[in-house]
């Protein structure tokens, strides 16, 4: 049956326009580039008409490549998403290395990267383990709850918030406010849209976050706030708004990215009991688990890039100036990869790109990500081994970010 996704012909696709994604990524929409124009130009989007169109790449080899070469291929010329500026000005982004390119970047991350290393998170896993336990016993005596808004997100905070030096009962304002600007146009998310998040969330962050750098100028601790306040490149201390990006990209990346992982992995399990029965009898497949859920459901959806010159991609011409953007949810899903990529299975552990394709901007936070996924599957699947699902999920409306707003459950099933 013709369906929005499978009626339009390839050339009149805008991939990011926000109808395709209300049930979640247009999965039928990559599958169909990535066999008949794996190098796709979208003209515009629906919602940003003053927006310049963009190439979508969307197999797991020209993402590769894309990710690799960031000479040709830059995170600082125009931002970092499809759209460049819907929530951040360019400036701000750039702020953040995220938003950079070598060298400065590589001089930044290279504070935090020490800290992020599989040993130093495993020095962790005492703490993480005991926040997911604390979580859990707080759903004791329940019948059903929202794993997105009940577990995972409490969970996710605590965790980035004791890194970052923020007070627990702080966590649950940092958290609406920074998955209002992750989740920006989403109708439940931001109700008043885009523009209030920027003119009125966005400044809240930051002064919430002055405070904390001025407390941590007064009074270091072991904090990575007190990292970023004191850190040093070629000797000359951050600029405050250095300061206040750099936290707000570890704020940002730490609090939703690993609740998506999870809540969708959750869901999967649930919808499969049959593979679900696998792991309960041999719980050594988690592991795994943690790594179909990246590759099925990668927290974001895609990252962007801009080109620095003329080039050319799996054979087709890309101008100075373009934007290039990297679609992690059709890469999880290249049949050229994965046999029957559509089906969550818990012994495939899979090599894929949902953490990015290498290259400079690999993400810093997959060792913490991992060990949190970890044990969140572990002791959710220990505690509550026949839990179903007690309301339709439902998906964040978002080209960027890649996740569930809200799984209902029933714990004891
Ligand atoms: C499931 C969890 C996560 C996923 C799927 C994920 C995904 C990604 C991706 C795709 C990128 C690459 C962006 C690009 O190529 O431009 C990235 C970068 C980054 N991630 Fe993660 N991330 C996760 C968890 C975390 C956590 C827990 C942190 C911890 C603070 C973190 C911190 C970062 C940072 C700082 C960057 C920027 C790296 C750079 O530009 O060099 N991430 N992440």
């Amino acid at each position: 049956m013709a369906t929005p996704e499978t009626s339009v012909p390839l050339d009149e696709i805008r991939v990011a326009d926000r109808a395709l994604w209300a049930e979640g990524p247009p999965l039928e929409t990559f599958a169909r580039l990535r066999s008949g124009c794996p190098v796709h130009f979208s003209s515009g989007f629906a919602e940003y008409p003053g927006e310049q169109g963009f190439w979508s790449v969307t197999t797991q080899e020209d993402i590769h490549a894309v990710s690799r070469d960031w000479q040709t291929y830059s995170s600082e010329l125009g931002g970092i998403t499809a759209i460049s500026t819907a929530v951040m000005p360019l400036e701000l982004t750039r702020a953040m290395f995220i938003g950079m390119d070598p060298p400065k970047h590589d001089r930044l991350k290279a504070l935090f990267q020490r800290g992020f290393t599989p040993k130093r998170i495993a020095d962790h896993e005492g703490t993480v383990r005991a926040i997911v336990g604390d979580v859990l016993d707080g759903l004791t005596g329940r019948q059903t709850c929202d794993l997105v808004s009940d577990v995972a997100q409490p969970v996710v905070s605590r965790v980035i918030g004791r890194f970052m030096g923020i007070p627990p009962e702080d966590d649950a304002i940092w958290a609406r406010l920074m998955t209002a600007v992750i989740a920006a146009g989403d109708p439940d998310v931001s109700p008043d849209g885009p523009q209030t998040v920027m003119q009125r969330d966005v400044p809240e962050i930051f002064e919430r976050c002055r405070t904390l750098i001025a407390a941590r100028r007064e009074q270091p601790t072991d904090d990575l706030t007190s990292v970023l306040v004191h850190a040093e490149v070629d000797g000359q201390r951050l600029e405050e708004h250095e300061i206040v990006m750099g936290f707000f990209l570890l704020m940002a990346a730490g609090n939703d990215s690993t609740k998506a992982t999870y809540c969708s992995g959750m869901r999967a399990l649930m919808e499969d009991p049959a593979e679900r029965a696998k792991v309960l009898a041999d719980p050594s497949l988690i592991p795994g688990v943690v790594e179909e859920a990246l590759r099925m459901f990668p927290a974001f959806a895609h990252f962007r890039r801009t080109a620095t010159r003329d080039t050319e991609l799996h054979g087709q011409p890309i101008r100075e100036g373009d934007k290039v953007v990297m679609w992690y949810v059709s890469s999880g899903r290249d049949e050229s990869v994965y046999e029957d990529p559509d089906r969550f299975s818990v012994t495939r552990n899979p090599v894929h790109q949902a953490f990015g394709a290498g290259g400079r901007h690999f993400c810093l936070g997959t060792a913490l990500a991992r060990l949190e996924l970890r044990l969140l599957f572990a002791q959710t699947l220990e505690r509550y081994p026949r839990m179903t699902l007690a309301g339709d999920p439902r998906q964040v409306e978002s080209p960027f970010a890649n996740q569930l707003k809200s799984l209902p459950v029933r714990l004891e099933g």
